[in-house]
């Protein structure tokens, strides 16, 4: 089973981002996190992050070629990108809504995502366990 984390706009600066939202963790080393948690297990686990909507868009649309499921922050793009939202529905394959911080107890703006309607389900307020809880049940829904 193959799952594509993919990380959107400015997830790149983490570690340089708000701490007590994001942690003090940089892209890189989150990704190790959530490899080794599931090191060992039979999931074929790839990483990518790009700023802009139209990769995302872009990656979407080919995911089903290689993935059994996304797992996806699309940062800032949550709120808005009506791009991404078409292409999840699109997609022909199960797409998660995550995200790091609790999108709920911040600015009014984060509290709407344009994209929860089209994802199969959402994790939001544990940092990687946001990601690690993602992969767990995409893993549980696809077998
Ligand atoms: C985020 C929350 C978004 O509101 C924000 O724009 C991000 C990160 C998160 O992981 O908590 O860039 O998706």
């Amino acid at each position: 089973m193959k799952i594509l984390v993919l990380n959107g706009v400015n997830l790149n600066m983490l570690g340089k981002r708000s701490a007590a939202h994001y942690g003090t963790f940089a892209l890189a080393e989150l990704n190790k996190k959530i490899a080794e948690h599931f090191a060992g297990s039979d999931i074929c686990l790839d990483f990518k992050q790009t700023n802009h909507e139209g990769e995302i868009v872009e990656i979407l649309q080919r995911a089903a070629e290689r993935y059994n499921g996304v797992v996806l922050n699309a940062g800032a793009y949550t709120h808005y990108s009506y791009a991404i939202r078409d292409a999840i529905e699109c997609a022909g394959l199960s797409v998660t809504e995550v995200h790091l911080s609790d999108i709920y107890t911040r600015e009014p703006f984060r509290k709407v995502s344009v994209l929860k309607d089209v994802c199969c389900a959402r994790f939001y307020g544990k940092k990687e366990g946001s990601y690690i809880e993602a992969i767990n049940w995409l893993i549980h829904k696809e077998r």
